[in-house]
C-alpha cells in the first residue's frame, strides 16, 4: 500500500510560529510519531510525505534517526491541504493502485488502524477511518442562532487514513480542480463526484492535534503507550 502524509499546513489554530508538527512531543517531532506508526504498519510499502520546502531540511533531520526501511520521498505541499494531497497524488509511483491518505497531524493512529484500512479497500474503492461523534451537534446561522440539531445517530467524526482507489481519487481531484470546489477531506471530492465511501471504524485516541491542549492529551496517550510496553 502507497501512504500519502500531509504535512504542509502551517498550524495556525496552534498558535505556534512554526509548522505545528515539528513541535515537540514527548521529546520528538510530532511528526516523527506519525510516520513510526506507518512504518510499524504491516501493509504500507512506501511513504510519501507533502510538506512545504522550507520545512524539508527539519524533515531530513527528524527521518535520518528513523532509519526507514521503506521508501519515503519528501513532496512539495500546496497552499491547502486539497492542493496538497493534488500534489502527492501526482507524484505517486505509476504502479500504485491504492492510495491511503493520513494526516501528519494525527500522531496517535496505531499501525493496526492502517493495516485495517488497507485490509478494506480491498472490498471498496473508497474509505474513511470514523467515529460516531459524541457531542449533539448544533446547525448554527451566521447570527449565533440555531437551526436544527441532527440526530446524532447518524453522524460520525472523519478521521483519517482515508483510501481510495487512485484513478478514482485522482478523477475527483481533477473534477474538483475544474469546479473550484474546497474540501476538507478526500472523501468529500468522491461524494460531491457520486461515489461511495465506506467508514472503517476509527479509534477514539486518532486525534487531530490542532490546539494546545490536544498536544497534551497526545502526550499522555503516547506517555501510557509507553510505559506499557517498557
Ligand atoms: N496540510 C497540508 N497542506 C496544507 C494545509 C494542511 O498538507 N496546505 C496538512 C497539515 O499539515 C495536517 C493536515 O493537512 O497534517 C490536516 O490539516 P490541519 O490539521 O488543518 O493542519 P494545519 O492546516 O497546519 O492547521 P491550521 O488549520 O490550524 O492552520
Ligand atoms: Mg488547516
Amino acid at each position: 500500500m502507497h501512504l500519502l502524509i500531509p504535512a504542509a499546513g502551517s498550524g495556525k489554530r496552534m498558535g505556534s510560529s512554526q509548522n505545528k508538527l515539528l513541535l515537540n512531543v514527548l521529546g520528538q517531532p510530532l511528526l516523527s510519531w506519525t510516520v513510526k506508526a506507518a512504518l510499524a504498519s504491516q501493509s504500507i510499502e512506501w511513504i510519501g510525505i507533502l510538506g512545504q520546502p522550507y520545512d524539508f531540511p527539519a524533515f531530513e533531520a527528524l527521518l535520518a534517526p528513523l532509519h526507514s526501511p521503506k521508501p519515503v520521498q519528501l513532496i512539495t505541499g500546496g497552499e491547502t491541504r486539497q492542493q496538497s494531497v493534488f500534489n502527492g497524488m501526482q507524484a505517486l509511483p505509476q504502479q500504485a493502485k491504492f492510495v491511503l491518505i493520513h494526516d501528519g497531524a494525527r500522531c496517535l493512529a496505531t499501525p493496526d488502524l492502517f493495516d485495517r484500512c488497507t485490509e478494506a479497500l480491498q472490498h471498496c474503492q473508497g474509505l474513511i477511518a470514523a467515529m460516531p461523534v459524541k457531542d449533539t451537534i448544533k446547525i448554527v446561522n451566521a447570527d449565533g442562532w440555531i437551526t436544527d440539531t441532527p440526530d446524532r445517530q447518524n453522524l460520525w467524526g472523519a478521521q483519517t487514513p482515508q483510501g481510495f482507489d487512485v484513478a478514482l481519487l485522482k478523477a475527483c481531484h481533477e473534477k474538483g480542480k475544474q469546479e473550484g470546489w474546497e474540501v476538507t477531506d478526500d472523501a468529500a471530492l468522491l461524494e460531491k463526484c457520486g461515489q461511495s465511501v465506506k467508514i472503517v471504524p476509527g479509534e477514539d485516541t486518532n486525534l487531530k492535534i490542532t490546539t494546545p491542549v490536544d498536544l497534551a492529551i497526545a502526550e499522555f496517550i503516547l506517555g501510557q503507550r509507553l510505559a506499557k510496553s517498557a
